[in-house]
Order: structure tokens, then sequence, then C-alpha cells
């Protein structure tokens, strides 16, 4: 493609450090897509006759068919999947094919082409996470007024229900989605017509090839626009915190499945076995996912590393961008999917969350409330209650069972009536509270909205 200057070819060792076709043909519907609408941009612009622009039309939609069926020869001298399709099409169709690159550089090229993958790309996380909240919901619903301990520093704080529980993830992926579309805006914008670094002598219509390829709008820099990987780090960033959440859900459901907590079963379908152990059962795909994680946050780390010293603007440091942003898709994707299915079929154990959810000192701040109702300052309320608690500890009698009356003037008869966990979850009414009537309400908005 640039034999002009050259006397001799490129070095083999060249050729392999350099070549990226090996995985960016994934981009091969993307970077025909874009060579058609420039194509009929030059047709406007007087570069092409409609003929010509037929022959390349018929050859690149020929190409993507090869392609499709597995039929096309890359190859690496050709190096990328724009120079693979260029040379093909003109060998396929001859002059005009060499006319194609008129006004274009694969440098406005490349980012076209990557803002089109990441575009459909996020569309498919954003409909597979609607699909993990679905999952979540499904067994909030189940499950909206069993009641567990809720933990904070992995102790017994104050109960909650599952529903309650799931439904804080099914927030949390919300978030992810709201952030994906936030960084659609700024990925659908089209380079093409930035040339190399500095637009072109040839004007093409750029406003008729944004809306041919369904962009929003133009960039409005050339030389920010060849050299901005702004939206692959933000598209980067948002698959690495969908990740600590697909992880922290996994560390949930890792001890959840233990022995020690027992609140669930993983199907068989989704664990595996030891091949030494014969009672194993191992929450594998939540450790996987727990593990892929800090792929992600490398995949992030390793493009902000690599454009944070560039001049301006392009630099082949760039083409290293592709395998990280490549990674963390085919990763994430993976991941949400087979977590949805997962969640789908785990079996919430009803008497093992009552069992630990019945463990009278969860309620050790709705006996200070109690006071605080009597007239207590909190501060003297909370001593008072962790006095209680102290010699509940100390003669080994449940904090229910103690005659708290013996203990301060300030409990009256009916304090051991906040020992009800079905009065005390369903007091819990503020919005955004675990009581039934609340976890049932957020279950029909999420029905609602999802
Ligand atoms: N394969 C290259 C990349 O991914 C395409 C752009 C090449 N541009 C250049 N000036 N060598 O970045």
């Amino acid at each position: 493609m640039w034999k002009g200057r050259f006397a001799k070819a490129t070095a083999d060792l060249v050729q392999q450090y350099g070549e990226s076709i090996s995985y960016d043909w994934r981009m091969y519907h993307h970077d025909i897509a874009g060579s058609i609408a420039h194509a009929r941009a030059q047709v406007k612009a007087g570069i092409l006759t409609e003929d010509e622009f037929s022959a390349i039309e018929q050859g690149l939609r020929e190409i993507e068919k090869e392609i499709d069926a597995g039929e096309f020869d890359f190859s690496i001298e050709l190096e990328d999947i724009h120079m693979n399709i260029e040379s093909a099409l003109t060998k396929k169709i001859g002059a005009a094919g060499a006319k194609l690159h008129t006004a274009r550089s694969r440098n406005d090229q490349v980012a076209t082409d990557t803002r089109l993958y990441c575009r459909e790309e996020i569309d498919y996380i954003i409909t597979h996470l609607t699909d993990l909240q679905g999952a979540l919901l499904e067994q909030a619903k189940k499950h909206a007024s069993t009641i567990i301990p809720g933990y904070t520093h992995l102790q017994r704080g104050q109960p909650v229900t599952v529903g309650h529980h799931l439904l804080a993830y099914v927030e949390m992926l919300d978030r992810d989605k709201n952030r994906l579309t936030d960084c659609r805006i700024r990925v659908n914008v089209c380079p093409l017509g930035s040339g190399a670094l500095a637009g072109s002598t040839i004007n093409l219509d750029r406003e008729q090839i944004a809306q041919e390829l369904g962009f929003d709008r133009v960039t409005t820099n050339s030389m920010d626009a060849i050299s901005d990987r702004d939206y692959i780090a933000e598209f980067l960033f948002t698959m690495a915190l969908v990740g600590t959440h697909l992880s922290r859900l996994s560390e949930d459901l890792i001890l959840w499945c233990s022995s020690e907590f027992g609140f669930v079963t993983l199907s068989d379908a989704h664990t595996t076995g030891s091949s030494l152990m014969p009672q194993k059962k191992n929450p594998d795909v939540c450790e996987l996912t727990r593990g892929k994680t800090g792929r992600l946050y490398g995949n992030l780390v390793a493009l902000l590393t690599a454009a944070k010293g560039l001049p301006l603007t392009y630099n082949r440091d760039l083409q290293e961008d592709k395998e990280p942003l490549f990674d963390s898709i085919d990763t994430l994707k993976l991941a949400l999917r087979v977590n949805t299915e997962m969640i789908a079929n785990i079996q919430i154990n009803v008497e093992a969350c009552e069992t630990a959810a019945s463990d009278p000192l969860l309620l050790a701040t709705d006996l200070a409330d109690y006071l605080v109702k009597n007239g207590v300052p909190f501060r003297q309320a909370h001593e008072l209650v962790g006095q209680a608690v102290a010699a509940s500890v100390e003669s080994g009698t449940p904090l229910d069972q103690l005659d708290l009356t013996k203990i301060s003037e300030h409990y009256g008869a009916d304090a051991n009536k906040v020992f009800s966990l079905q009065t005390a979850l369903a007091a819990r009414t503020n919005s955004g509270a675990p009581s039934v009537k609340n976890v049932t309400a957020e279950i029909a908005r999420w029905q609602e909205s999802l």
C-alpha cells in the first residue's frame, strides 16, 4: 500500500509484530459499512461515477459474504482489516477499488470502525444486563419476604429480606446501563473525513456519511478525532465497574452457598465437583467471575497507559487499544450470560435463612429505638442496650429472654415485644427501607421499568 517510497519489503518479524488482522478482522462488517458510506459521498463529490460506486458496493458485499462464510483469506502482509478488504476489493473490481481510499486514511477509518463496533456491543451488553436484572428480579419476587440478616463487616447487623438484598444488585446494574447509555452518546460521533490528521483537500459530505452510518453527529476537530480513544476508556471503565458488581454478587453467593451460611443452593449445572473430594460442589462460576474482574481492570489500565504519553495525533501505540477492548467485551458478555442462567436456577433455602435471622441480636438497634420512643436520648439508649447485650453474652441467655426491666427502669413490660421480626421489618417503612411492603412495591416498579 505504500510501495512508492520503499526499496525493501517489510521484514517478516516486523509484519508479525505489527499485524492486527488476527484480531481486528472482527470489525469487518463495520469496515465495509464505513467504506460504502464513504464511497457514496465520493460519488456526490464527483470522485466516483455511479457505475464505479455500484462495483465497489457489490464487491464489498461479496467480500462480506466470503468473510461471513469463513472463505476469505486474511493475510498478515496486509496488516489489518482495512488493507485486507481494500486489497481484495481492488483485486476483484480493479481501478474503481483503487479510488476508494481517496480523502480517507486508515486513521479515520479505524476510528470509525471502532466506534461502530463499540456502539453495537454497548447495545448487546445493555440487553444482557437487562436479562440479568430480570433473573435477579424473579428471585426477589419469590423471596420478597424471606428474612435474612443484613451484614456490615460480615457481622450480622439488622434484618432485611432476600428480595431487598437482590434488588440492591438490580440497582447497581441499572446504573451500569445508564453509564453505558451515556458513554454511547460520546461513542456515536463520526470521525470519517478527518483523514490522517488534517482532513482533506477533497471535501466529502461528512454529514451524509454520518447519517448513513447512524451517527448522531460528526467530530469537530480532525486532530482530536483520529487520536481520541476516550470513548474506549469510558467503555472499558464501565465494563470494569460492571465486573465489580458481578464480583460482589459472586462473593455473596460464594458465602451463601457455604455450609456455614447455607442460604442458597446453586444448581448442579452451574457448579463443579472435585476430582479428589467426592462431597464437593464448588461455586466455580462465581469464582471465575470474581477472578475475571481482574482482567476487566487490567484492560482499562492497559488502554489508559498506552494513550497517556502520546503526542498528537496518531501513533501506532493506538493499535494496542483493540485487544483489551475485545477481551473485555467477550469476557463481560459471557459473564453476564452465565450469571443470568445461574441466578435463574438458584434455590434459596428459606429454613436456613429463617434460622440465621432468628438471632435476637439483629434487633438490638430496634431495642434502642424502643427506648428512644420512651424518651431516652439515643446515646444513652445505645449504652443501655449495650449493657443488655453484654449481660446476654455473659449469662448465655438470649437477648430476647432477659428480664430487661431489671437492667433499667426505662424498659417497660412491653420491651420484649420488640423481638418480633415481622413487626420490626414492617416498621421499616422509609423509602428505600426493607419492609415487605416496600420491597413488593420496588419489585412492581422494576417489573414495570424492565
Ligand atoms: N491497524 C491500525 C490501528 O489499529 C490502523 C491504523 C493504521 N494507521 C497508520 N498510520 N499506520 O491503529
